[in-house]
């Protein structure tokens, strides 16, 4: 029970998908003077390394807003970089304002984008959203192409469950001696919102429920190279590529 616990205990932090600052131009000049006091010290006024590393290179190397985050309120154990207690949005902002100075290189790929975007009406449409459209079981790809690396969205594809996107996490329910695979939506102490694999919300008491497991196993598919081939997917990769802004990849 006690892991249990754990593993669910901020239910806010899970659900945070992408920064809420990303873009936002007066949280990316607040993150940049929280950063002058807080951190340029170790890794320089433009971040470009000091005591510490350079920090202006992590997009590109496939590192994301969720993971610097968490690497900024953690800290790096033995080492002199320290966790951090500040509230949440100032770390956000910090983080907006790392993404902010930092270049995400358009990915190169040698595919074709109008058939990278009919692959993914056929294949990735139903648990995926660009512009508004599509389904929900997993993360809203409007603007992947800006947020993820090529070598980022290769791994989405081919090894799902390497690195799961938060607030996207698997759960295994048993409800009634029903057996009810999903994502967590939101949860409190006393109940649990859960999107399941067929599309349903359910909204369920924990107490009712006999079994509450959360799973490491990405509910994405593998798309190994049998079930989309190389240059299938260099065409998809150079679809996602474009998702750079609301709305451009949708017409
Ligand atoms: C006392 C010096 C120091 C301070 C202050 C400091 N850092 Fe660091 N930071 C380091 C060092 C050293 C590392 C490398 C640790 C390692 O991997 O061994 C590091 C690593 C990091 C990393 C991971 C880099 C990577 O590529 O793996 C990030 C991100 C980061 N720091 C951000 C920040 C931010 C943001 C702040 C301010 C809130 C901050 N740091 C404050 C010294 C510092
Ligand atoms: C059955 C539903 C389903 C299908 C079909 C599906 N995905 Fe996913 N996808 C998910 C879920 C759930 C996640 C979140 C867990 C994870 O990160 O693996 C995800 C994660 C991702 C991510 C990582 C997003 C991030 O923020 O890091 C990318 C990229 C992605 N999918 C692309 C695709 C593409 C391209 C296709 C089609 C070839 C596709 N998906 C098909 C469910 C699906």
């Amino acid at each position: 029970m006690s892991l249990l616990v754990c593993a669910w205990a901020a239910p806010s932090a899970l659900a945070q998908q992408l920064n809420p600052f990303e873009g936002d131009a007066s949280a990316v000049t607040a993150g940049g003077a929280l950063f002058a006091g807080r951190c340029a010290d170790c890794h320089g006024a433009d971040a470009k390394g000091s005591r510490g590393p350079d920090l202006t290179p992590r997009w590109a190397a496939g590192a994301t807003a969720e993971s610097t985050f968490a690497t900024i309120r953690r800290g790096v154990p033995g080492s002199i970089m320290p966790p951090s207690a500040a509230p949440d949005h100032e770390l956000w902002a910090i983080v907006a304002w790392l993404r902010s100075i930092s270049i995400t290189p358009r990915l190169v790929s040698s595919g074709d984008p109008a058939r990278g975007r009919a692959l993914f009406a056929a294949q990735c449409q139903q648990c995926h959203r660009v512009a508004a459209q599509g389904g929900s079981l997993g993360p809203d790809l409007t603007q992947i192409g800006l947020t993820r690396s090529r070598e980022a969205l290769v791994t989405a594809l081919r090894d799902p469950s390497a690195s799961v996107a938060a607030g996207f996490h698997t759960v295994e329910l048993v409800n009634r001696g029903e057996r009810i695979e999903g994502v967590i939506k939101s949860e409190d102490a006393f109940s649990i919102q859960v999107l399941t694999v067929d599309g349903r919300l359910l909204g369920l008491r924990k107490a009712a429920l006999a079994t509450i497991a959360p799973r490491s196993e990405s509910l994405m598919p593998v798309f190994s190279t049998d079930k989309l081939g190389d240059s299938e997917l260099e065409d998809l990769l150079a679809y996602l590529g474009t998702l750079r802004e609301p709305g451009t990849g949708a017409k």
